[in-house]
């Protein structure tokens, strides 16, 4: 009785797979997974496709936001973009036809997020994306593809900025597939944020005496665009000693930046730190202590807003235009002369101010769960899966 009552149940719970490939999908699926498990109608299984393999990259940042182990991780590894997003395709299509989701759920723009996305509207299953919309009109930038793609194939778009709704409709996507719900990535940071204010990163980088933190940059680059060119790498490292010249620079090396540089033989000025990558907990408290950031990250550039941290994106676009209309954040490129300019105005106390976005209030996984239990996916790919009313 007991087996049969629970049988009937779990038929009658929203199978979701939600899909983790590489770094920064981890603190966005982080509050997902834990929204997701306090929620009996729902079974989430999370499948890992091993874009992302290494502890620095991958595994700390599941212990450190108590991210479930992985149902299944496809080990797809590194590769070409075709190779890489192929391997995914191919590797995840037999655990959806095994695993019958009513649901897969991705975020974020890299290849893994459109591979699976792909192989799972081709077998008929209901796509959310979670930061939807977002565009840098730049389409030598392999995620703004990836983005597109997604967006065209999703049936659930949830988006973090208003911006991102136009850009959808734009693109000819239903309004009612369409739910601006906040930022999952900021859901993690406010989780995290006071576990992260203990971490001793500041006393390992002797940038904290007793209490008290001194002024210091946090740089990070790992933009094909930035990076995979030797001569931008050093122009843009050449900048960077200038500012390290006035305070130290703590620069977390992403593996793609550090084979440039491996290669390149670039030498830095002393107070520029090259560390190797660090856990989430430690990179959040050095975000949230830093006097002024340097990234072209798309992530970090929302993160610095949250925390109110003065933020120069080193590159030409951005697909976070909330950070700069409301955030903290400038655009500044990559020619030398402004970046060490923007910079020098930082550090004399003439930041830009900025506010928090709407929604940016840690509250959106829980938003995007209430979406999807109130709209459960139409055609229900297990027939058995809800029941009938
Ligand atoms: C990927 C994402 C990018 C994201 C970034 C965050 C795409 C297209 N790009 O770029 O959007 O901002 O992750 O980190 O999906 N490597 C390791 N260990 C690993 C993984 C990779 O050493 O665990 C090395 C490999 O040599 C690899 C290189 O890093 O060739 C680059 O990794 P890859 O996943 O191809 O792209 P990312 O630059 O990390």
């Amino acid at each position: 009785m007991v087996c049969h009552e629970f049988e009937k149940f779990t038929h009658m719970r929203l199978r979701i797979i939600n899909i983790v490939g590489a770094r920064p999908n981890l603190p966005k699926i982080a509050p997902l997974m834990r929204e997701m498990q306090r929620h009996p109608e729902i079974e989430p299984i999370l499948v890992h496709t091993g874009q992302h393999y290494d502890e620095a990259l991958s595994d700390i940042f599941f212990r450190q936001m108590g991210i479930p182990t992985p149902h299944v991780n496809l080990e797809v590894g590194s590769g070409s973009h075709a190779a890489q997003t192929a391997e995914v395709l191919k590797r995840v299509e037999p655990v959806l036809i095994d695993r019958q989701p009513d649901l897969v759920l991705v975020v974020g723009d890299v290849n893994s997020t459109i591979a699976v996305s792909l192989a799972a509207v081709k077998l008929g299953i209901s796509v959310a994306h979670v930061e939807a919309g977002l565009r840098s009109f730049d389409r030598s930038m392999p995620e703004e593809i990836n983005r597109i793609l997604t967006d065209a194939l999703a049936d659930y778009l949830f988006v973090t900025e208003e911006d991102a709704i136009q850009h959808l409709l734009k693109e000819g996507r239903p309004r009612e597939s369409i739910y601006l719900v906040g930022n999952v990535m900021i859901d993690s940071l406010r989780h995290f944020l006071p576990l992260a204010q203990k971490s001793a990163i500041g006393e390992q980088l002797a940038l904290k005496n007793d209490a008290a933190w001194q002024r210091f940059a946090v740089l990070t680059l790992h933009r094909p665009s930035n990076v995979d060119s030797t001569e931008k790498l050093a122009e843009l490292l050449g900048a960077i000693d200038s500012i390290a010249a006035q305070v130290p620079v703590i620069f977390p090396v992403h593996p793609r930046t550090q084979q440039r540089l491996a290669q390149a033989g670039i030498k830095t000025h002393p107070q520029l730190k090259l560390i190797p990558p660090i856990g989430y907990l430690d990179f959040l408290c050095l975000l949230s202590k830093a006097t002024l950031v340097l990234t072209d990250s798309g992530g970090i550039q929302e993160e610095t807003t949250a925390l109110g941290v003065p933020c120069l994106t080193l590159r030409e676009n951005t697909e976070r235009p909330i950070t700069i209309s409301e955030g903290t954040n400038q655009l500044i490129g990559t020619d030398p002369a402004r970046i060490v300019a923007a910079a020098h105005d930082i550090l004399a106390g003439k930041g830009k101010p900025g506010r928090i976005p709407p929604l940016w209030d840690g509250h959106a996984a829980e938003r995007i769960v209430d979406v999807l239990l109130k709209n459960p996916p139409l055609g229900l790919h297990r027939k058995s899966t809800l029941p009938v009313t």
